[in-house]
């Protein structure tokens, strides 16, 4: 179902379908979701003093927060209504900075699947636009799931090896915004 607008000149024009526009607004939802666990991600590392880690993490929070306004930013521009959701609270615990890195991993994955419905919602309701903006998302899932991947991988192979943990806080200590 499709939402109308009256325009200057008196013809209607369709504004984005109202499914289309709920998958966006909680799809917004989910990439702030992303920033806060992550964010949570990150104070846990700062506790444990990996600040090279904890700055990967904050950098990581604030592409989330990007996806999130690039949503916003189509949704207004495609004349849907930005509706926000409540967020919830992420988890603030975390056994081992491994244990982090494969939560990252597993909650990528979920958003990848989040993103691919999304991307087949746009397509059934023949919203080629949303279709279209959609694939920027699908290529930065490849990118983000590998990162995260390589990442838990690296720590598993560091075990307790403390010097190595050390070593990987100061190389993602580099991360560039
Ligand atoms: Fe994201
Ligand atoms: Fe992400």
């Amino acid at each position: 179902m499709s939402r109308l607008a009256a325009t200057h000149s008196g013809v209607e024009r369709t504004l984005i379908g109202t499914k289309v526009e709920g998958a966006l607004n909680d799809q917004i939802r989910k990439e702030f979701y992303s920033s806060y666990l992550y964010l949570s991600m990150g104070a846990y590392l700062s506790s444990l003093n990996l600040k090279g880690f904890a700055h990967w993490m904050k950098i990581q929070a604030s592409e989330e927060t990007k996806h999130g306004m690039k949503l916003y930013d189509h949704l207004n521009e495609r004349g849907g209504r930005v509706i926000l959701q409540q967020i919830d609270a992420p988890p603030s615990n975390w056994k081992s900075p491994k244990q982090i890195f494969q939560q990252a991993y597993q909650h990528e994955q979920k958003v990848t699947d989040s993103i691919n419905k999304l991307v087949q919602l746009a397509r059934s309701e023949k919203d080629n636009a949303t279709e279209n903006f959609l694939q920027w998302f699908v290529n930065e899932q490849v990118e983000e799931e590998a990162t995260a991947n390589e990442i838990a991988q690296k720590l598993q192979m560091i075990g307790e090896n403390s010097p190595a943990l050390i070593m990987l806080d100061a190389e993602l200590g580099k991360r560039a915004p």
